[in-house]
């Protein structure tokens, strides 16, 4: 059983990019407490940064064939503008949970459209880091359902 969860750009400066928007733990801390949750499941979890958009449709299109049973993905600011990730997301048959570090509603008004949340079976906004934990736990207990 297989998961992958995307961040995409700026992510990479998790940790030391608006500390008080974002938090102090790095994307690294975030990648490694995931795997260990994951594996202590039996899951395998593969992660990848990506500031490039066609980095990240081409991991959402390995993920179609490779067995792959969740994505859990922080499009981060294409969220709000890529309709390619949302067509490629469209592709995948697996759950799909977004997830935001940040309440994105509390923010610029830019901020509270989402063309991914047309695709996604559940999104997560406001729980720092932890929302991924959330989307995980969500992750593993619907794949083993289905
Ligand atoms: C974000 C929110 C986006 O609006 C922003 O562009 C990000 C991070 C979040 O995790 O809160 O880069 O996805």
């Amino acid at each position: 059983r297989k998961v992958l969860v995307l961040h995409g750009p700026n992510l990479n400066l998790l940790g030391t990019r608006q500390p008080e928007i974002y938090g102090y733990e790095t994307l690294d801390d975030v990648n490694n407490a995931l795997r260990e949750k994951a594996v202590m499941d039996g899951w395998e979890l593969n992660s990848l940064q990506s500031n490039h958009e066609g980095e990240l449709i081409d991991a959402i299109h390995a993920a179609r064939l490779d067995g792959t049973l969740a994505i859990i993905i922080n499009p981060a600011a294409y969220t709000h503008t890529s309709v390619a990730i949302l067509d490629a997301l469209n592709a995948f048959e697996g759950i799909v949970y977004e997830v935001h570090i940040s309440n994105v509603h509390q923010r610029e008004s830019f901020r509270h459209h989402s063309y991914v949340s047309l695709r996604a079976n559940g999104v997560i906004a406001g729980l720092g880091t932890q929302g991924y934990h959330a989307a995980l736990d969500a992750a593993i207990k619907n794949a083993d359902k289905a």
